[in-house]
C-alpha cells in the first residue's frame, strides 16, 4: 500500500509547476479528535498522530520550495477544552521540538510563532524561545506556528498599537493605510497566504488569519489531519495551480 502511495505521490509531483507554487500555504490542522474516536482511542492519541502528519507535510513543503508555511496549532478559543486536553496540547511544542529542532536547523528552516505567547506555560515558552533563537539566522523556509492565536485578537492588538502611536502624535489617522495596518499584524513581513488548507470536513475559518485570507484560495477535504498525507498536500497544490486568481479584476476578455 505504501508503494502505491509513493507511486501516486511521484506522479503528482511531476504535474506540479515550479513557477506557480504558492509562496505561502496556511493549514488548519483539524480532525485529530475525530480520528482518535474512530480508532477507539483517547483524543490525545489523535494529537500525537497529527504530529506525524505535521512532520511529513513540512518535509514535503520544504522539498517543493514553498517559502512560508503557517500552521494553526492552538486557537484562543481552544482554552474552552477540558484541562487535560489543553495541558497535553501545551506540551506538544516542546515534544515536537525535542526531536525536530535539529533536523529543521539542518534544513535551514526559520521557526516563527505567532499568538499571545504570554499565557503559555513556562516550559513551552522556553522551548519556543530556544527554537526561535536557534533558527533566527537561517535563510530557508519559514515555518510559522499559530499558537494561542486568534484572528480577531490579532486585529485588536494591531488597532491598539496604532491608536497608541496616533495618541503620541507619531502617526496621523490619514496615514493608516492597508499596508501600514498589515505591518502591525503578527504576519507583518510575510506575504498573505496564497492557499489555505483545512482538513476534517469543516467548512469554516475558525478565527484564523481573518485579515490575511482576503484573497486566499481555499481548499477543503474531509480527510482528517492524522490521515492527511503528502499526496493530499500535493493534490491541494495542484488544484491551486488550476485556479484563476483575479483579485477583483479580469484576466481574460
Ligand atoms: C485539531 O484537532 C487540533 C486542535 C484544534 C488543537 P481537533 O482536536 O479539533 O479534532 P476534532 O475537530 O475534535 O476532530
Ligand atoms: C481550529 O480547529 C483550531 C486549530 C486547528 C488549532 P477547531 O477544532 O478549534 O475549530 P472549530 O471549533 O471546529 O471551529
Ligand atoms: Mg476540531
Amino acid at each position: 500500500m505504501n508503494r502505491d502511495r509513493e507511486k501516486r505521490e511521484s506522479e503528482l509531483i511531476k504535474l506540479i509547476s515550479a513557477e506557480k507554487l504558492p509562496k505561502h500555504v496556511a493549514i488548519i490542522m483539524d480532525g485529530n479528535g475525530r480520528w482518535a474516536r474512530k480508532q477507539g482511542l483517547p483524543r490525545i492519541a489523535g494529537h500525537r498522530e497529527g504530529m506525524n502528519t505535521l512532520k511529513e507535510i513540512i518535509t514535503c513543503a520544504n522539498e517543493l520550495g514553498i517559502n512560508v508555511v503557517t500552521l494553526y496549532a492552538f486557537s484562543t478559543e481552544n482554552w474552552k477544552r477540558p484541562s487535560w486536553e489543553v495541558e497535553f496540547l501545551m506540551r506538544l511544542p516542546e515534544e515536537y521540538l525535542k526531536t525536530e529542532l535539529q533536523p529543521l536547523i539542518e534544513k535551514n528552516v526559520v521557526i516563527r510563532v505567532m499568538g499571545d505567547l504570554e499565557q503559555l506555560p513556562a516550559v513551552t515558552k522556553r522551548a519556543i524561545k530556544n527554537a526561535l533563537q536557534a533558527t533566527k539566522d537561517n535563510t530557508g523556509m519559514i515555518l510559522n506556528f499559530a499558537l494561542n492565536y486568534g484572528g480577531r485578537s490579532e486585529i485588536l492588538n494591531a488597532v491598539k498599537k496604532i491608536a497608541e502611536r496616533v495618541q503620541e502624535g507619531a502617526l496621523k489617522p490619514e496615514e493608516i493605510s492597508e499596508d501600514l495596518f498589515t505591518r502591525y499584524l503578527y504576519t507583518g513581513d510575510l506575504p498573505d497566504p496564497d492557499l489555505l488548507i483545512r482538513p476534517s470536513g469543516e467548512l469554516r475559518i475558525s478565527n484564523f488569519l481573518l485579515w490575511q485570507l482576503a484573497y486566499t484560495e481555499l481548499w477543503f477535504t474531509t480527510t482528517l489531519w492524522p490521515d492527511f498525507k503528502k499526496e493530499h498536500f500535493l493534490k491541494a497544490i495542484l488544484d491551486y495551480q488550476e485556479r484563476e486568481r483575479r483579485f477583483g479584476g479580469i484576466n481574460k476578455i
